[in-house]
């Protein structure tokens, strides 16, 4: 069973946004897969699957709340992977989570009121000499301007660390389709789904294997 997180400094980034499309890109492929909740305030992702669910979006997609990845390890069995979202704080369990996980998902906008926590809190995962080379940092909800982009990407490939080689583009349109129960490449508008499938594919592949 393999585990992917989404762990952060920062609020609203995307974590449980990017946790979805991977699920939703994991199930698509024929995966079993389950989204581990760890935000137990706003239980964004366990309210999503409800919504879908309800909305009979297919393939149905389980995600189920937890509060230690002890008790995830102890009770989930049989899954090809189990993708986990994280509160907007790192804390104690952002750490156990990244220890436990074959690869964790940090992402980030790309001003530097992002990046600067990101890194910090990606140097910090990295002390823990198992993780360090699990940390893969995603440009979240970006903008249309390309000198920004390549600004972050300098940052990050400075600061020595990996990077998804496709980032997740901020569109209105997304947020309709979450809306909805929805995720991705799920997205009605050809433009979104085209949009969605690069990040996708990129974060299954470095997922599974
Ligand atoms: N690509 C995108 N384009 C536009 N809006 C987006 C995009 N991705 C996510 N959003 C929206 O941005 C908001 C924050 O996203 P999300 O909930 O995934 O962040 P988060 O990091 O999980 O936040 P928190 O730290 O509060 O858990 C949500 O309203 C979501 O619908
Ligand atoms: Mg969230």
């Amino acid at each position: 069973m393999r585990i992917a997180s989404f762990v952060g400094q920062k609020g609203g980034v995307g974590k449980s946004t990017l946790a979805r499309v991977l699920a939703v890109a994991a199930a698509r492929a024929q995966h079993k897969v389950l989204i581990g909740d760890f935000d137990l305030e706003q239980l964004t992702c366990v309210e999503w699957a409800a919504l879908r669910l309800r909305n009979g979006v297919e393939p149905e997609i389980e995600a189920r709340a937890f509060k230690s990845l002890k008790k995830l390890r102890k009770t989930v069995v049989g899954y090809d992977l189990v993708v986990v979202d994280t509160r907007g704080l790192a804390d104690e369990l952002t750490e156990d989570v990244s220890r436990e996980s074959d690869i964790v998902f940090l992402p980030t906008g790309t001003s530097m009121d992002d990046l600067r926590p990101t890194l910090a809190l990606a140097r910090k995962l990295s002390k823990t000499r198992t993780v360090g080379n699990k940390i893969v940092i995603v440009l979240s909800k970006t903008g249309r301007s390309e000198r920004l982009l390549e600004q972050a990407e300098a940052t990050i490939a400075e600061a020595g660390f990996d990077m998804l080689n496709a980032v997740w583009p901020e569109r209105d349109g997304f947020q309709a389709d979450l809306d909805l129960g929805r995720a991705g490449s799920e997205a009605s508008n050809p433009y979104l789904k085209k949009a969605s499938q690069d990040v996708e594919q990129a974060m299954l592949t470095l997922a599974m294997s």
